[in-house]
């Protein structure tokens, strides 16, 4: 990974063009890096998947942005770099007040979240969710989404840092998954019964587990495979139960799913930005030049929150 002179991109129909402020690092751009998740066919090259800047420029088409606005967006990729051209039904206004870096700490994992545990999960208030890696970009952002919702917030970290500062967050309870077994402290946490939703970030290693963990109707939401993509279900126990197993990717989705998650978002969550009941988790800010330096650090699982990138 190296920085490098390339061509500006041009809004073309129906997008804006962003001079980029700040980006952030997603676990999905360290798998890119080496080679295991490349872009959806027609986008850029380029590392990154979410931006925060100024609008320098619209395309034919595009209505309600101008030359000036303060914005973040979603992209499929290009967001390491100075200039980003973005389908307009993936940006969201910059709250006033907002620090770009801090702006840059959002789309990403706050849309993730949102779209899994509301509209997928369909997680609903005095409900338990499950959020597995609480102290991740996706766990930080899910918990205070889930607790701001009225959900009781169960998490699972591998360190007592992480889980007190997931507890600093809004969860209820937290999960050591290095010392203890979280089916049984699931089932202790709820008075027997499971959680309603788990929102996954591992897929093979923990997905017999998950299914033991969920309460009749629950639903599993499975958005990261950290543990593997092949393993056996025991349908007959899915079926008794009446469980659901969802899935899903973000990057990929047709633009006009994307500009509808962006909108439920932009409606039900982003002011809570502004009253306080949601914040950014920056875990540090480095210089873009720094991209590998932050690499090391999610791949180490340093991180809590997110790591953020300045652009010049
Ligand atoms: N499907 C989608 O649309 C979508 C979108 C965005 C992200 N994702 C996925 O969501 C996941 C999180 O992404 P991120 O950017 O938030 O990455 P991140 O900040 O690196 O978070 C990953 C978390 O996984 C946790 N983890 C690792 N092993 C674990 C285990 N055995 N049990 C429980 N947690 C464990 C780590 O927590 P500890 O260090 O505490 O163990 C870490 O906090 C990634 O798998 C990513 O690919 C999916």
């Amino acid at each position: 990974m190296h920085l490098a002179d390339v061509p500006d991109p041009v809004a073309g129909p129906g997008e804006v063009l962003v001079r980029a402020r700040a980006t952030a690092v997603n676990r999905a751009d360290t798998l890119q890096r080496r080679g295991f998740y490349p872009p959806p066919p027609g986008v850029s090259e380029i590392i990154g998947m979410e931006v925060a800047g100024e609008v320098v420029g619209v395309g034919e088409g595009v209505e309600g942005w101008s030359a000036g606005d303060r914005v973040m967006a979603l992209l499929a990729g290009g967001g390491y770099a100075e200039l980003v051209a973005v389908p307009a039904g993936q940006l969201i206004r910059v709250p006033p007040g907002m620090s770009w870096t801090d702006a840059a700490a959002i789309p990403e994992v706050f849309l993730t979240a949102h779209d899994n545990l509301f509209t997928r999960g369909r997680l609903a208030a005095g409900e338990t969710v499950l959020i597995h890696g609480g102290g991740g970009g996706v766990g930080t952002a899910a918990i205070q989404l889930a607790h701001r919702a009225g959900a009781r917030v169960l998490v699972t970290a591998g360190s007592a840092e992480k889980l007190e500062r997931c507890r600093e967050l809004g969860a209820d309870a937290g999960i050591n998954h290095r010392e203890e077994d979280f089916v049984v402290r699931v089932r202790e946490l709820s008075g027997g019964q499971g959680a309603d939703v788990i929102l996954d970030v591992m897929g093979a290693s923990y997905l017999t587990r998950n299914l033991d963990a969920l309460a009749v109707e629950g639903r599993l939401v499975i958005i990261g495979l950290q543990g593997g993509t092949i393993s056996d279900i025991d349908l007959n126990a899915m079926m008794r139960r009446r469980l659901s197993l969802i899935s899903t990717t973000l990057r990929g989705r047709p633009l006009e799913q994307k500009a509808e998650i962006v909108r439920r978002f932009a409606a039900d969550a982003l002011p809570g930005f502004a009253d306080g009941s949601l914040r950014t988790v920056v875990d540090r800010v480095l210089p873009l030049a720094e991209a590998p330096a932050a690499h090391r650090a999610m791949e180490a699982g340093e991180n809590v929150g997110k790591l953020v990138l300045a652009v010049d």
